[in-house]
């Protein structure tokens, strides 16, 4: 697989880190979301399927260090990511938050979760900062990306003036740029036109990296050898996106009856 484009410097690493969760539970408010989920995630691409509520983005949460197990434990490449500066692991000796920057990012489902700056030029800037470039190398390398990708007049945007799908690019160019070993994307399909998905699916299939997707849209995940379906907080089923997408598709509509034409 290459890189989707030369702008990026080279990932450091070998592509697949490989992720563990063993005996994991988490609480979020009241809600026991997982409850001893133990989960060997090894596959280039996963994709990850289920009803609203079942623990999608809750997992990708996990994976991310956004939210920490009550019990459990979760590694990536062999570093325990809730304390990925502990002595023993693989990138001991850099901070906890470098660490587990450079292991793995997450794309949000709303795309003002993740973007932080005002103008969109220093979005993807700031994530090839944190891959060691200067100031203005890496603002000169963004503004490449953009003309590489036909929207050169985005640069200078405000986030604020892009709508909901290109605010979602701009977020998946800046998780790419940034270049953890383990890409996540939570629902990134929801707001994107069709040639926005056709472009988004393609660079996933040319990406370096291990890729997690969530999404509703199946047909974006059944092509993959693992999908996960999430029911509840507990796997449902587990194994080839084919097989598992027929299977949670039959269980919908044995449960939405549809009226006939
Ligand atoms: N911020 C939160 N506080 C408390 N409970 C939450 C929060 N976010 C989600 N939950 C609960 O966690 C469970 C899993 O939700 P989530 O991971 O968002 O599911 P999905 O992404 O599959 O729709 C649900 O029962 C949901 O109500
Ligand atoms: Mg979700």
């Amino acid at each position: 697989m290459n890189s989707p484009t030369s702008i990026y410097p080279p990932l450091s690493d070998s592509p697949i880190a490989g992720i563990t969760l063993q005996d994991v539970t988490l609480q979020r408010g009241r809600t026991r979301v997982f409850d001893g989920l133990s989960l060997s995630l090894h596959e280039p691409r996963i994709g990850l399927i289920g009803d609203n509520g079942a623990g999608k983005t809750s997992l990708l949460r996990l994976l991310c260090g956004l939210d920490a197990p009550q019990s459990g434990r979760v590694a990536i490449g062999g570093t325990d990511i809730h304390s990925p500066g502990q002595p023993g692991g693989q990138l001991a000796g850099q901070s906890a938050g470098q660490n587990r920057a450079a292991l793995v990012g997450l794309m949000f489902q709303n795309p003002d979760d993740q973007i932080i700056f005002p103008v969109v030029v220093e979005e993807i800037a700031l994530s090839l900062r944190t891959r060691g470039m200067k100031k203005s190398e890496a603002q000169q390398a963004a503004r490449a990306l953009f003309a590489e990708r036909g929207v050169a007049s985005w640069a200078d945007r405000a986030v604020s003036s892009l709508s909901q799908g290109q605010r979602q690019q701009i977020c998946w160019l800046a998780l790419q740029a940034a270049g953890p070993r383990v890409l996540l994307l939570d629902e990134p399909y929801a707001s994107l036109d069709l040639p926005g998905q056709a472009r988004l699916a393609q660079d996933i299939a040319s990406a370096d990296q291990q890729v997690l997707v969530s999404t509703h849209l199946l047909s974006h995940v059944r092509g993959f050898s693992r999908v996960i379906w999430l029911d509840q907080g507990r796997v449902r089923a587990d194994g080839c996106g084919v097989e598992v997408c027929a299977e949670y598709e039959a269980d919908v509509a044995s449960r939405v009856h549809l009226p006939s034409h």
